[in-house]
């Protein structure tokens, strides 16, 4: 935070404690408790999101048993609904979050994962399937595969013509990286003729239906004709950097675009999911959402021809899409208009009666904080009147205009749209199974996980928006090329046709680690998001309030209990008994009901310690019943608070 805002802060803060308006001030309290909760989940949840999505990864991870090398489950469910296949779509969305991660931060290990995806797929682009064959391109837009790599020969919604866009995206995301660190020569030799494959469909297909990425309409889709931009445009500078050139990427490029436009709809407000279809749905879709967040380029700003997360066009869809699931899930009853709900992927879904799934409600938090980090570093926010809704929804008060980041309107938007995003998460938290694992839906009526567990494009999902959240932001696509933003007066339906090659893979030279200095530099950048609502209210970093030096954490645990037995809890430092059970802490039950039944107690920890606990039950006997693994972990806050509360139910 610059120093003048916070003066103006402090300024309004000073203001409203004098006049006494005890529901800002509540408000706030909320919001910095709501923060708080959701920096300690994504803590503790983003180990979890990484190995759980690891485990989902042939031929070694635990969930994959006969899954060939490289290739990613949709899920370990094999029944009700059965998800053990590999979709191109999911598998190159997640290994887009896994490349994303390992650019930011080298890990020998997901360099392996990558170069085994990497090989696989070139593997997989020669299968002939139902959709057709390589020799023409048909069979690159087959969605799904069984998990040896052969073909799935059963009925399906094909072709699906999204896959072979974002695989290109993903395949070039490693490429860059590649160039970067010295290792041009891989990136030309070993990728660049999977990539060329997958980017000559693209412009060959382009302009021809298909399924969406729900795989229920087939027609045309704003994600699959957004990621389609995007994989021409970023495949083509792929091509300059690799001294070649892809004459059809260049082409067709600014033909998409051009067709892109066509889904907005100036009346509606949003971004029609499906065109070139008639199937009675309103088309509000989290599609729309997911397109932005994928091809977010924060060199692009707020540009609303590519629907950039910050773009007037998708704040006004975000806000459309968000406010349709608003009154039919009975858990978003009495949720407020300015406040974060669980998002599903369109109103009229019926899939399993039609629930909210978590990567929506992820992607729903993900724009947000994309748009943060927009305004941040480009120091203002501008509201239009296209946006306008979306942001009186935030701070009714506000109007048309650009507001440069030293005005308090900037900052009271931006607080304002950082809890709005946090919010998403907090439901993500809420709804989450106790152990951490991410299913693809919850229920519209109770919030319990639902349908195929553990979906690996879930925890890719949380691990971008956690990074988002961060400040970790991807490495753009659209590489100063004009062609990128700029649409043509007229639309053409300009194809191309190409041809395609079989490549052979069997490994990629070892030992290509990074480059000294040559890193992460210029692929990602780390902006001081702001994570506080106002220096009164969350203290700590900015040196606005003395430091608390002691926390009073107050622990609840819901866990029915029979008479005699006591509920206590023990950790890993010696405020929590070093696990020794004679030495745990015990809780009431003064709060207790059959309705409620909670057991609590307050323990004091030191600001900033991070403390691993379970709770146990002891009996009349001493006996003692442990929680289930994992152990839990809780990382105390360091604000200027001495007291934190840590809610949890016995797992
Ligand atoms: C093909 O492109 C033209 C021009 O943009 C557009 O009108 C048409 O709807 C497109 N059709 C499909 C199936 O993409
Ligand atoms: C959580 O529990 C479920 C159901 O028992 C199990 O399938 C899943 O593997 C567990 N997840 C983690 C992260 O331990
Ligand atoms: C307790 O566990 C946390 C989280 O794993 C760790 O950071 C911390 O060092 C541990 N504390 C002690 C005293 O071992």
């Amino acid at each position: 935070m610059h120093g003048f805002t916070s003066l103006l802060l402090l300024g309004s803060c000073a203001l409203q404690s004098v006049l006494g308006r005890p529901d800002v001030s509540r408000a706030r309290r909320d919001g910095v408790l709501l923060q708080r909760a959701v920096t300690d989940f994504i803590a503790t949840e983003e180990q979890i999101a990484l190995e759980q999505l690891l485990c989902n990864i042939g031929a070694g991870g635990c969930n994959s048993q006969g899954v060939a090398s490289g290739l990613v489950i949709a899920s370990p469910s094999k029944s009700s609904p059965d998800y053990f296949y590999t979709w191109t779509r999911d598998s190159a969305l997640v290994f887009k979050a896994i490349v994303e991660r390992f650019a930011n931060e080298y890990d020998g290990s997901l360099q392996t994962e990558i170069v085994n995806y990497i090989i696989s797929q070139a593997k997989l682009q020669t299968v002939s399937n139902p959709s057709g064959a390589l020799s023409d391109g048909q069979g690159l837009g087959e969605a799904k595969y069984l998990v040896d790599g052969s073909a799935f020969t059963g009925g399906w919604g094909r072709p699906q013509r999204d896959g072979p866009a974002l695989r290109a995206i993903t395949l070039i995301g490693y490429s860059k990286w590649l160039i970067a660190n010295g290792y041009t020569s891989t990136a030309t030799s070993l990728v660049w003729p999977v990539i060329r494959n997958d980017l000559t469909y693209v412009a060959q297909y382009w302009n021809q239906t298909g399924f969406d990425l729900w795989e229920e309409v087939s027609g045309s889709s704003f994600f699959t004709v957004a990621s389609q931009h995007r994989a021409l445009i970023e495949g083509s500078a792929l091509a300059k950097s690799l001294g070649s050139s892809c004459s059809a990427c260049d082409a067709v490029a600014p033909q998409v675009l051009c067709f892109l436009q066509s889904f907005w709809s100036p009346s509606s407000g949003f971004a029609l999911a499906n065109i070139n279809v008639n199937n009675g749905r309103s088309s509000k879709d989290a599609n729309v959402i997911l397109a932005s967040i994928h091809n977010f380029d924060p060199a692009l700003g707020c540009d609303a021809a590519t629907f950039q997360p910050c773009s007037d066009r998708a704040l006004s869809s975000h806000k459309v899409v968000v406010d349709s699931f608003r009154s039919i899930y009975t858990i978003n009853a009495g949720i407020g208009a300015g406040s974060a709900v669980a998002v599903g992927r369109y109103p009229e879904d019926s899939y399993y009666n039609g629930n909210p799934w978590y990567l929506n409600t992820l992607a729903a938090a993900e724009q947000l904080y994309d748009a943060l980090y927009v305004w941040q570093t480009s120091g203002s926010i501008t509201v239009t009147s296209t946006s306008l809704a979306f942001f009186r929804a935030l701070v009714p008060s506000v109007a048309a205009g650009t507001y440069p980041s030293t005005s308090a309107t900037y900052t009271t938007i931006y607080n304002a749209v950082f809890l709005y995003a946090d919010g998403f998460v907090g439901k993500v938290q809420q709804y989450a199974q106790t152990n951490g694992s991410l299913a693809e839906q919850y229920d519209r009526n109770t919030g319990a996980a639902l349908s195929a567990r553990d979906l690996t494009w879930s925890y890719a999902s949380f691990l971008t928006a956690a990074a988002r959240r961060a400040g970790v932001i991807p490495v753009g696509w659209g590489g100063g090329n004009t062609a990128a933003t700029s649409v043509p007066g007229t639309c053409f339906a300009t194809s191309q046709g190409g041809s395609y090659s079989t490549v052979v893979l069997t490994a990629f030279p070892t030992s290509q680690t990074p480059q000294a200095g040559q890193t992460t530099t210029g692929t990602f950048t780390r902006p001081t998001v702001t994570t506080t609502l106002s220096p009164t209210t969350t203290g700590g970093s900015g040196g606005d309030c003395p430091q608390a030096t002691a926390v009073a954490v107050s622990f609840t645990v819901t866990k029915v209990t029979v008479y005699g037995q006591t509920v206590k809890i023990v950790g890993n430092t010696s405020q929590l008994g070093n696990w020794d059970t004679s030495k745990a802490i015990a809780l009431s039950a003064s709060q207790y009901t059959s309705s409620n039944p909670i057991w609590s107690g307050s323990v004091t920890l030191t600001p900033g310690q991070s403390v691993q606990y379970k709770y146990i039950v002891v009996n009349t006997d001493g006996s003692v019943t442990w929680e289930a693994d994992p152990n839990r972990a809780y990382s105390i806050p360091s604000g200027c608070d001495s007291t934190a509360t840590k809610t949890d139910r016995w797992q």
